[in-house]
This record gives structure tokens, C-alpha cells and sequence, in this order.
């Protein structure tokens, strides 16, 4: 198969590359274009061959469901078998944004895009290309992020044809994304209301928005969520060079005599760094360490390097979607240490 690859601006997308876009999903093909928060693989949600050519360009096992993009909340109701209060509120509150709400699904959408699962996970994008796709096709599109499964979320036209040139139709290039990290996936299904996946909204914001003083849980770590959203699995984003997560800088230090290391730090104060030494990385807000982070380790991966350092930022609300991104794409610098560099 060729790529076709079109070009667009973002804000104001060109009639003729939307119609283009809508033209392939409407013939059941596939169509990568950026949401706000990474690249997405798109197809009619409503179409069980198109969304099964998804898992197969991306090598996804079948049995980790997709999200499913829908341009409102009159279209998430008609995905969804039961819509309660607390959804409506939190889609008026955060849609078209980067959260995502698993609900019981209805039969308009197919058991491959669930994986067989009797919910849903639905959201409405803030990217006007996406919302432009979705109203053009006049159905809801299913969309995980466009990289090969296992690798890193692309957050830039790029990416996606470093992974996936050949196997897709179309390539809607809109820039980098705005965000750079996937939506939060909160489960409204579960008792307590559970986050899946941290994302740019916190269980603090989504506590705020529903107001009922009940918590929302956040899984951390390994859990039975790891079934329900397989995104959680530890190796989900990794990059192919080997990659450690320290705990601190005065931890790498040793290391930064090394040759071929390369060091990232987020989020954190770099005095003790000796950046002479190493070739270092410094991201220092959550919103440009999320914007920067896929994008950086995808290039510091291309150059091979012996190894990629990670020093995460802390253990904060505004800094969790990251770090559990980093989580998942490193292993612990001690088990390297333990090794013997
Ligand atoms: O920001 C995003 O969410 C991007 C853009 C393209 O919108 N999409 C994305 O999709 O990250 P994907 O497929 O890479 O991640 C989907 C996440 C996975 O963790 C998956 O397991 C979870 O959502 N998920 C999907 N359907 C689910 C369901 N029915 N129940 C629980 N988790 C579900
Ligand atoms: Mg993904």
C-alpha cells in the first residue's frame, strides 16, 4: 500500500484534505491525523473491517480495546447503552478535551472495537481536523494512537511514518500535537470511579467538576486494571534503546562519565548536573515535558545511544501523566547498576 501524505493547518483544516480523510474512512480505510494530545489511527468505529485493519497495521493484539472519538455528547449517547448524570457533567466540562470516559456501550458499536468487552471508551477530541473527520463521516471514529503497538505514541506526522509508512491510506500531518500525552481514561463503570490511565486531567480536576465529594481512584502501578486497560502494561511506550529511570541526579552521576549515555531531566532543579560531561536534556514544565517527551526519546533513540537516563520529575498530581509515560518506557537505573554498567 502507499501513504498518501497531506499536509494542513491544524486550527483551520483545508476542506479538500478533510474531504480526502472522510473519503477513506467512508470506503472502511485508514486515516492517521493529530487530536490535541498524540497522533491518532482512525477508522469508522461502525465499520468491523476497517477497525479490524487497525489492529493489523499496528500489530495490537486483539484484546486491547480502542478508543472510540465522537464529535459531542448526542453522539457519545448513542455509543453508550446507559448515559448517567456524572458523564454528562464531566463531558460538559471537559469535552472536546483530553478525557476519556469508559460506559456501557450501545450495539452501534461493534465487539472488535472493545475487544469483546461490554464497555466503551469514548471521547470527544479538541482537534479541529478530528472533530472535521468525524462530522464528515457522520459517525464516531475509533482511534488508538498511530505507532506500532509497544512503541511510542507518535505526537507528530512524522512518527506515524516512521512506523506505520505503507500501511495506512493517509497521513493527515497537522504539526506536532498540542498536548503530547494521551487522554486520561477515567472509568465511570467501576466502584469507586477509577482512573485507568493518567492524563492532562487530574482526578483533582475531575474531582472538582463532579462536586459530589467522592474520590476518584488512581491506579498506580500493577493492578487487575492492567486487564481492563492494557495501555497500563509496563513495556506499552518503550523506546528500542535500552532506557532507566534514576532517582536522582547524584544516582547517575558515575554514569555520566560514560560514553554513549544520554541523560534527560524533567521537572527538577539541575545544579548537581555536570552537563560538560554528558549530553543532557532539561524539561522543565509539565506542559513542555509533555509536549517535548515522546518526541525526544524517539530522537535520542535514532542516534543509538548505549543508553538513555531518565531523572523523572516528582511525585506530583500535575506531574503523574508523565511519569507514568516514563514509567513504562524505562526500567530502573539500580537493575543496570546491579548488572554492572
Ligand atoms: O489521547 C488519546 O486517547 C489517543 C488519541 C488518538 O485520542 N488515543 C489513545 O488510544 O491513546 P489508545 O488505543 O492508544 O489507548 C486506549 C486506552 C488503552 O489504555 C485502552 O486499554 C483503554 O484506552 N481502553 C479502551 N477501551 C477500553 C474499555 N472498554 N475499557 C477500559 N479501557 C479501555
Ligand atoms: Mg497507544
Amino acid at each position: 500500500m502507499k501513504t498518501q501524505v497531506v499536509t494542513t493547518d491544524p486550527d483551520h483544516p483545508d476542506p479538500r484534505v478533510i474531504a480526502l480523510g472522510v473519503e477513506v474512512l467512508t470506503r472502511g480505510g485508514l486515516a492517521a491525523f493529530g487530536a490535541e494530545t498524540v497522533y491518532g489511527l482512525g477508522a469508522d468505529a461502525t465499520n468491523p473491517g476497517a477497525v479490524a485493519a487497525i489492529f493489523a497495521a499496528k500489530g495490537r493484539p486483539a484484546v486491547n480495546p480502542l478508543i472510540v472519538h465522537v464529535g459531542g455528547i448526542e453522539q457519545a449517547r448513542a455509543c453508550a447503552s446507559h448515559w448517567p448524570p456524572e458523564a454528562e457533567r464531566l463531558a460538559r466540562a471537559f469535552w472536546p478535551g483530553p478525557l476519556t470516559l469508559v460506559l456501557p456501550r450501545s450495539s452501534l458499536i461493534p465487539d472488535v472495537v472493545t475487544a469483546g468487552a461490554a464497555t466503551a471508551a469514548l471521547r470527544a477530541p479538541a482537534s479541529p481536523v478530528a472533530l472535521a473527520l468525524i462530522k464528515g463521516l457522520g459517525a464516531p471514529i475509533a482511534a488508538p494512537s498511530a505507532n506500532r503497538s509497544n512503541h511510542l505514541s507518535p505526537t507528530r506526522a512524522e512518527h506515524v511514518l516512521a512506523d506505520l509508512d505503507g500501511l495506512v491510506d493517509l497521513v493527515i500531518d497537522g504539526g506536532p500535537t498540542a498536548i503530547g500525552l494521551e487522554s486520561t481514561v477515567l472509568d465511570l463503570t467501576s466502584s469507586p470511579r477509577r482512573i485507568l490511565r493518567p492524563g492532562p486531567i487530574t482526578a483533582r480536576d475531575l474531582e472538582a467538576a463532579l462536586g459530589d465529594g467522592r474520590a476518584i481512584l488512581e491506579t498506580v502501578g500493577e493492578s487487575s486494571g492492567i486487564l481492563q486497560s492494557p495501555g497500563r502494561l509496563p513495556v506499552h511506550y518503550a523506546p528500542r534503546s535500552p532506557a532507566y529511570r534514576a532517582d536522582t541526579i547524584g544516582e547517575i552521576t558515575q554514569t555520566l562519565e560514560l560514553e554513549g549515555i544520554v541523560v534527560v531531566v524533567i521537572g527538577r532543579d539541575v545544579a548537581g548536573l555536570d552537563r560538560a560531561r554528558s549530553p543532557s536534556h532539561v524539561l522543565a514544565t509539565p506542559e513542555i515535558a509533555g509536549r517535548a517527551f515522546y518526541d525526544l526519546l524517539r530522537r535520542l533513540d535514532a542516534l543509538g545511544p548505549r543508553a538513555i537516563v531518565v531523572v523523572p520529575p516528582p511525585d506530583e498530581p500535575r506531574w503523574r501523566a508523565l511519569g507514568d509515560r516514563i514509567a513504562r518506557a524505562t526500567l530502573p537505573f539500580r537493575a543496570w547498576c546491579d548488572r554492572g554498567v
